[in-house]
């Protein structure tokens, strides 16, 4: 790929990406004086100070100083390069990336990859065609359908069956030109413990082949049809180069446009409970695979929606273990929320017995984080006695602690009142004294640079550089008339940015703001261009000529107060000299009399 390609790529990924929508995703927006406004994903605050110019495609935190372009953004939240969050917005849109040219260890990484791949698409599709056309597959169907899960479904997912017997996919795919050992390398086969050949991993199982997010078989789920406490009810591939639990979502490669447009994503514990929701028509799910939902997956699902409901099977002390990780989850700024399946059930036990409208109801009941885990310490807290009451409002405080809205704090208040049979007043009085001490620390500290531009040079310096941003010819007459040393290092590289955008006839935008400027530069315009919205009036006119003005004049008086202290020094000195260094002061002196 050359780098006019490359550079053709990212600015065609910048077009079709609304800076807005990409940051709603994460932050909620709400429009106000002709920008967009939210709370800062990057530090702790209760006003929004975090602002969006959708037109000019720039993002500023007035907090802390956070700012740049959409990219810049997606590569803080999602902590990746600048690169991969282009690579990821891209993928996002559907924008494919030119082929690169790879080093010969990552083309032999690849060729590998794509073998194990290869192998795991051939395997899904024995599986199969076993399933659904085969006399051995008939008892795999009749599974199936006895859990309700009819051909289409099948399809859907390419559900399969794996025969008895303790070499057929073997045979199938090594005849297919594949060997025993990258059968192995996917978890396809295991080795004898002789050492004497290979064996099916998977045996009188039905299968559910795993995606990754772009529909490539990664691994498999295969589960028992006939009880038998000698195995285990499923059986998985193992970790392998393709295949990590830890960020990959059952069902996600089907789910992430539904959950994209439902605005949230339903999160359950088994492959069977997702298939059973796709099965009755709900399609924003996703399952965890047997592990604790992690940060990682998290954020792979706030990538499509910021809501996630967890529906996980009844609430068993290993369910509260899980539960306790959710505020983890809470954390990566995911909206989380509960169902609890009534009467012990699990959601595709739930979902048969009682259809879609029902479990649409469940869904739109599910209790904010914060309610399950106040109910939770509600119902587990001996408050019997005064201490215990203290005692379990100590509990309570840190799970409402970030619930600032003032009507909702007033409602939690209310319920926390009457459950621990206290005073309303008792409870706001130590909330708030929980609050004070508990003071959340900044996520990123300012910006020191930020502090150190004096405020006059900083707000003329800005004046200059907003009225040169829109009108980049200006960029000459600045770099003529202003002293350029009067400007902030970090103006004086936008100044030099913005001259170069208008000697090359090309209209500065965000996208090569954040391949030119330093990081600080490019903070710095970002402020410069959130502080102001709109384009130039009058107002702006003048307050770029007086700024001109004033850093000249600024310049002048320091060379008049320089010249004068020469003067005098070669006073002193009995230097005849002075006369002339006189002489030049007043030209001076003159030249500022005139300005
Ligand atoms: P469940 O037993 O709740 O799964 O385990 P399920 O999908 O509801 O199973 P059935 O078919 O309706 O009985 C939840 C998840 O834990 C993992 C699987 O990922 C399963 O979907 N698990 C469970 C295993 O990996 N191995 C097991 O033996 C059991
Ligand atoms: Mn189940």
């Amino acid at each position: 790929m050359s780098s006019a390609e490359l550079d053709e790529f990212v600015a065609q990924v910048r077009e079709r990406t609304d800076i807005c929508s990409v940051i709603s995703r994460y932050v909620s927006l709400n429009q106000r004086g002709g920008k967009y406004w939210g709370l800062c994903p990057f530090h702790n605050e209760k006003t929004p100070s975090f602002s969006v110019d959708a037109g000019k495609g720039f993002f500023y935190c007035f907090g802390c100083h956070t700012g740049g372009n959409v990219f810049k953004f997606l590569s803080l939240i999602e902590n990746i390069g600048y690169f991969d969050a282009i690579k990821l917005q891209a993928e996002r849109l559907g924008i494919e990336m030119p082929r690169q040219k790879l080093s010969p260890e990552e083309e032999r990484r690849r060729r590998e990859e794509k073998i194990l791949f290869n192998a795991n698409t051939l395997a899904q599709e024995f599986y199969h065609e076993c399933l659904i056309n085969t006399a051995r597959g008939e008892v795999g169907r009749k599974y199936f359908a006895g859990r309700g899960i009819t051909p289409s479904t099948i399809e859907t997912f390419k559900l399969g069956f794996a025969p008895d017997g303790w070499d057929t996919l073997l045979t199938a795919l090594t005849k297919r030109g594949l060997s025993a050992e990258q059968l192995e390398k996917v978890g396809l086969v295991k080795r004898r413990t002789d050492n004497s050949g290979f064996y099916d991993r998977f045996r009188s199982r039905v299968m559910i082949p795993i995606n990754d997010v772009f529909g490539r078989t990664v691994a498999f789920g295969g589960r028992i049809v006939v009880a038998d406490e000698n195995s285990p009810k499923y059986l998985n591939s193992p970790e392998t180069a393709l295949f990590n639990k830890r960020n990959l979502l059952f069902g996600l490669d089907k789910a992430h446009l539904p959950i994209s447009s439902a605005g949230f994503a339903i999160v359950v514990e088994g492959y069977m409970d997702a298939i059973s929701l796709v099965e009755a028509g709900i399609k924003n799910v996703v399952a965890t695979l047997g592990t604790a939902f992690t940060p990682e997956h998290a954020k792979l699902l706030l990538r499509y929606a910021r809501k996630i409901i967890f529906c996980y099977d009844s609430d068993e002390a290993g369910q509260r273990a899980t539960m306790r990780a959710l505020p983890i989850v809470q954390a990566t700024g995911a909206e989380v929320f509960i169902v609890k399946v009534p009467e012990g059930k699990d959601p595709d036990d739930f979902i048969r017995k009682h259809g879609k409208v029902a479990f649409d109801e469940l869904v739109k009941n599910a209790e904010p984080l914060v309610d399950y885990r106040l109910n939770y310490v509600l119902a587990t807290v001996d408050y019997s006695t005064v201490q215990g009451k203290y005692r379990a409002l100590q509990d309570i405080l840190p799970v409402v602690e970030k619930v600032t809205d003032p009507v909702t704090r007033s409602e939690y208040r209310k319920k926390i009142s009457s459950a621990l049979v206290l005073e309303e007043g008792v409870i706001e009085d130590e909330w708030r004294r929980f609050l004070r001490n508990h003071e959340p620390p900044l996520k990123i500290a300012p910006k020191n640079f930020y502090v150190q531009i004096d405020p006059l040079i900083r707000s003329t310096g800005e004046t200059i550089l907003r009225m040169v941003w829109n009108e980049c010819d200006l960029a000459d007459y600045v770099m003529s008339t202003v002293p350029l040393e009067m400007l902030a290092p970090v103006h004086l590289e936008i100044l030099k940015w913005l001259k170069a955008c208008s000697d090359a006839a090309r209209r500065p935008d965000d996208l090569t703001a954040a391949n030119d400027l330093s990081p600080q530069a490019f903070e710095e315009l970002s402020r410069i261009l959130l502080n102001r919205v709109g384009e130039p009036d009058k107002e702006d006119t003048d307050a770029f000529d007086d700024a001109i003005k004033v850093l000249r004049r600024n310049a002048l008086r320091k060379k008049y107060s320089a010249i004068l202290a020469q003067a005098e020094e070669y006073i002193n000195a009995g230097n005849p000299a002075y006369i002339e260094i006189l002489q030049e002061s007043v030209k001076v002196k003159d030249e500022l009399d005139n300005l």
